[in-house]
C-alpha cells in the first residue's frame, strides 16, 4: 500500500509548504507533497529549516492576496539569512499575476494549478538569474494517479478532489480564469483513493469540486454522474462518512437528494451558496437562478431530509446593490435560517466581467454596514438552531482533542454541526453519541453517552 503519510528522512532536503484559500488547495499541496516526496524531499514545519519553501496561494478576494504579499516579504528574509534557499508561488495567484510574480519579490518558482507535475522539472532548472515559470491551463489534468500525502493532524478526515476548474462563469468570480476549465475525475480513481483512505484509519472524506453536482464521468461502460458517484464511495464502508462540497443552487438535482437520503454514511449537510437574495443582483452575479428557484431547492431538501444541515456563503455590497437589494438577502436568510454562513463583502476581481461591465460602486462603509448586518443576522440563526439540538443526542465522529481543554474531545454532527464533550477515553476515529447539555452560535457543548467499549 502507498504510504500516504509524510516520510521521515532527517538528511533528505526540506520542504516548507504554506496553504492559504479553499479545501482545493489544501488537498492541491498534498498532491504536491507528494510529488515531491517522489524526488527526495521531506515535508518540515520548520521553515528555517527548509531548502524549498513553497505558497500556495488563494486569489478570490484582494485580502486573500495581500496576506501573501505580506508572506513574501519574510520569505525574502530567508533568502537574505541563508542564500540558496528557493521560494516558489503555486496556486491561483501564481496563475492570475504570472510573471509579474517575478518581476521584484525574490522569487524562484511560479507554477499555477495545473503544473504541478512540472516542480521537479522547475527546481531543477532554476539558477538565481533564471527563475522558472509554468502557468500552463489543462484540459485533462486531475491528478487522478497521484497519491495526494496527507497533512492532516488527525488521521480521520480527508479530501478528495473528485473535479478540477470551473465552467461556469459568476460575473465576480475569479475562479474559471485561475483554475481553467472543469474535468471530471475518473470515478475508479476516487473510489480507490477512498478505499485507501478507510485502510488507513481514515473515517471521513470530503469530496470536492467548484461545482460537484455537475460531475460527469464518460467511461466505456457508462456515465457516472455525482448522484451515482456519491453511491459509489458511500458504498465502501457504512464506517465511513462521505461530505461533498460544494453544490450548486442551478444544479443541484432530485437524484443526488435521494442518494443523500439513501446512505445513512452520507453526511446530511449541503454547502449551498446563494450569494444574494435579490434576483437582480442573482442575474448580474450570472448565478443563473432565481430566489424563487433557491427557494424551491431547500423546501426540497427539507421535504426529502427534515434534518440535513444547510450552509451558505454569501456577498454583501455587489456592484449596483441597493438597499432593497440588500434587504432582500435579510429576507431570505429569515425565510430559509441557515445553520451557518461565509460571509464577504464583494472584491473587485480585475479582468472578471463584473470588473469589465459594473463599476464596484458600493461604497465601502456601505458595504461594512451591511456585511455587519448580515454577519449579526447569522449569528442569531446560528445560536437558535443550535438551541434546538440541546437535548438532543447526535453520533460524533471523533476528529481530535479540543483546542480549549485537553481533557475534551471534538468532532462533527452529521449535519456538520461541532460539538465538544469530555474525553470519556475516546480517541480520534472513534463514533460516539454526545446528548447536547448546551451550545454557542458556534459550538454543540455535550456529554458523550456511549461507553468506552463503543456500545
Ligand atoms: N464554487 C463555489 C464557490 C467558490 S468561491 C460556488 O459556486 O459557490 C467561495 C465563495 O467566495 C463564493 O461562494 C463567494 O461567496 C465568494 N466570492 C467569490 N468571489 C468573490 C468576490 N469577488 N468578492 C467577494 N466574495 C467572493
Ligand atoms: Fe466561481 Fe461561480 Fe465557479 Fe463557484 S460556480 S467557482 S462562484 S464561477
Ligand atoms: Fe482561492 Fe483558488 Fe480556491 S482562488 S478559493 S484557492 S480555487
Amino acid at each position: 500500500m502507498k504510504n500516504i503519510r509524510p516520510r521521515q528522512d532527517e538528511n533528505a532536503p526540506k520542504v516548507y509548504i504554506e496553504t492559504y484559500g479553499c479545501q482545493m488547495n489544501v488537498n492541491d499541496s498534498e498532491v504536491i507533497l507528494s510529488i515531491l516526496q517522489d524526488e527526495g524531499y521531506v515535508l518540515t514545519d520548520n521553515m528555517d529549516e527548509a531548502s524549498l519553501i513553497l505558497v500556495n496561494t488563494c486569489s478570490i478576494r484582494d485580502n486573500a492576496e495581500q496576506r501573501v504579499w505580506g508572506r513574501l516579504e519574510q520569505f525574502r528574509l530567508q533568502k537574505n539569512r541563508r542564500p540558496g534557499v528557493l521560494v516558489g508561488i503555486v496556486g491561483c495567484m501564481a496563475e492570475r499575476l504570472k510573471d509579474k510574480l517575478l518581476d521584484s519579490h525574490a522569487v524562484d518558482i511560479v507554477a499555477g494549478p495545473d503544473s504541478y507535475r512540472m516542480l521537479p522539472g522547475l527546481i531543477r532548472n532554476v539558477t538565481p538569474d533564471s527563475p522558472q515559470m509554468d502557468v500552463a491551463l489543462s484540459h485533462e489534468e486531475t491528478y487522478a494517479d497521484i497519491t495526494p500525502v496527507r497533512m492532516d493532524r488527525n488521521g480521520v478526515s480527508a479530501y478528495i478532489s473528485i473535479m478540477r476548474g470551473c465552467n461556469n462563469v459568476c460575473s465576480y468570480c475569479i475562479v474559471p480564469y485561475t483554475r481553467g476549465v472543469e474535468r471530471s475525475r475518473d470515478p475508479q480513481t476516487i473510489v480507490r483513493e477512498a478505499e485507501e483512505l478507510f485502510a488507513n484509519g481514515y473515517r471521513e472524506v470530503s469530496l470536492l469540486g467548484q461545482n460537484v453536482d455537475s460531475y460527469l464521468w464518460k467511461g466505456a461502460s457508462g456515465n457516472v454522474d455525482f448522484a451515482g458517484l456519491l453511491a459509489m464511495v458511500a458504498g465502501i464502508s457504512p464506517e465511513l462518512r462521505v461530505r461533498f462540497s460544494t453544490s450548486h443552487p442551478k444544479d443541484i438535482s432530485d437524484d443526488v437528494i435521494s442518494t443523500m437520503a439513501e446512505y445513512d454514511n452520507i453526511c446530511k449537510h449541503i454547502h449551498l451558496p446563494v450569494q444574494s437574495g435579490s434576483n437582480a443582483m442573482l442575474e448580474k452575479m450570472r448565478r443563473k437562478y432565481s430566489r424563487e428557484w433557491y427557494l424551491e431547492r431547500v423546501a426540497k431538501i427539507r421535504s426529502v431530509m427534515p434534518e440535513c444541515g444547510l450552509s451558505t456563503d454569501i456577498i454583501a455590497g455587489f456592484c449596483g446593490e441597493t438597499q432593497q437589494d440588500h434587504l432582500d438577502t435579510l429576507s431570505l436568510m429569515e425565510e430559509v435560517k441557515f445553520d451557518y454562513a461565509f460571509m464577504f463583502q464583494y472584491s473587485e476581481r480585475p479582468g472578471t466581467l463584473a470588473a469589465r461591465k459594473y463599476p464596484d460602486d458600493v461604497p465601502a462603509d456601505v458595504k461594512t454596514s451591511r456585511l455587519n448586518e448580515i454577519i449579526a443576522l447569522q449569528g442569531r440563526h446560528s445560536l437558535e438552531s443550535n438551541g434546538k439540538d440541546v437535548g438532543k443526542t447526535f453520533r460524533v465522529l471523533v476528529e481530535g482533542t479540543s483546542k480549549r481543554n485537553a481533557d475534551e474531545l471534538f468532532g462533527r454532527t452529521t449535519a456538520n454541526k461541532v460539538c465538544v464533550f469530555p474525553a470519556g477515553g475516546h480517541k480520534a476515529g472513534d463514533y460516539v453519541d454526545v446528548k447536547v447539555l448546551s451550545c454557542t452560535s458556534a459550538t454543540l457543548i455535550g456529554e458523550c453517552v456511549t461507553a468506552r467499549d463503543g456500545r
